[in-house]
């Protein structure tokens, strides 16, 4: 009901009634006024005049779950949306909803993660203020060796989503992460649920830094924001962002359920693939290799071409990619 009204409010521009609002919305004016102060503890003005009614001043850039819904255009990505504050992880959120029920797009979306998970067991640091951190579920059919494919067609929501919104060029370093200028902006962690033959649901968690301005020395080298990407002042929108990789996503992920592999989506995830035709380490634990990066095929694993003109498929989860020249 708050995005409902949000979304009246924004679209109407001036006053509307809150009798307007209450036979629009079939509820009561005091559930209308409820949702009201609602919408104001998620960062929105909202101006209450007798005789007049509600009129909308201005939206804070918080990421509140009613921002977000006024702003997505999907059929079910996002739909269903849970916006936390403070969480342990959106990861660790959504598992539970997962395991109730939750229908597929379900989004958990949090302004900060006490206990944020990176890959291989890493923790991933999740301050408030200036990041996305979100994850969504899914539940599709496919067999349990598909499901890694889920991660590259995230990457390259992302990578469409923030040329969208802010002109950026993002590239993906296969198989998780999204660099700009060899930095990384994009960490993508995916984890399922399955048994034998069956994905019982998937989540891909999402973090990307958006409005920061400076990074601890530590990762200064290795990681961006899209702001300090951008050189411009203005803070860029998280929820229009969030909005914008749900509709990417969904875009996607109709197009590879369509086959249940890459052979679609192939050309276009290589134009976004920022190891394509580099020289890449290949940290296999049977044995580290070089070789040229060649793209993927169609089960979205990594060609390396060796020394000696063959080819070698890299799996995702197996082995970890590093560009033989810094970051990427
Ligand atoms: C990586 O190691 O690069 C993956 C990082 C994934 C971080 C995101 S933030 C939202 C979601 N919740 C988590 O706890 N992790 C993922």
């Amino acid at each position: 009901m708050k995005t409902k009204i949000l979304t009246i409010l924004k679209e109407n521009g001036g006053y509307v009634s809150g009798q307007a609002l209450c036979s629009q919305l079939g509820v009561s004016r005091t559930a209308v006024w409820k949702a009201v102060k609602l919408l104001e503890e998620e960062g929105c003005r909202i101006e209450a005049v007798r005789n007049k009614g509600y009129r909308l001043l201005s939206v804070e850039d918080g990421i509140g779950g009613a921002q977000i819904g006024s702003l997505l255009k999907t059929k079910y990505m996002g739909r269903k949306l849970v916006y936390f504050r403070e969480t342990d992880s959106t990861n660790i959120q959504i598992k539970k909803l997962a395991e109730a029920g939750s229908p597929e797009g379900t989004l958990v979306v949090a302004e900060s993660q006490t206990a944020g998970k990176g890959r291989r067991g890493r923790s991933w640091s999740s301050p408030a203020g200036s990041s996305i951190y979100m994850s969504y579920l899914l539940r599709p059919k496919i067999p349990p060796y598909s499901a890694s494919m889920l991660t590259l067609l995230a990457g390259m929501a992302c990578v469409t989503a923030i040329r969208e919104e802010t002109g950026l060029n993002s590239a993906i370093k296969w198989p998780n992460d999204l660099v700009i200028g060899g930095k990384k902006i994009c960490g993508i962690l995916t984890e399922m649920s399955t048994e034998l033959e069956e994905i019982h649901y998937i989540f891909t968690g999402i973090g990307i830094n958006v409005n920061q301005t400076s990074f601890p020395q530590e990762i200064q080298e290795t990681a961006t924001s899209l702001k300090l990407e951008s050189k411009k002042p203005e803070e860029i929108s998280r929820s229009a962002l969030i909005a914008s990789c749900m509709k990417r996503f969904e875009h996607y992920y109709e197009r590879f359920l369509l086959s249940g592999d890459f052979s679609e989506l192939k050309e276009e995830y290589e134009g976004m693939l920022a190891n394509l035709g580099r020289e890449v380490l290949v940290l296999d634990p049977a044995g580290e290799y070089k070789g040229i990066c060649r793209g993927i095929d169609n089960k979205g694993q990594l060609l390396v071409e060796l020394g000696d003109g063959s080819k070698k498929t890299v799996l995702s989860g197996e082995v970890s990619v590093r560009g033989i020249y810094g970051y990427v």
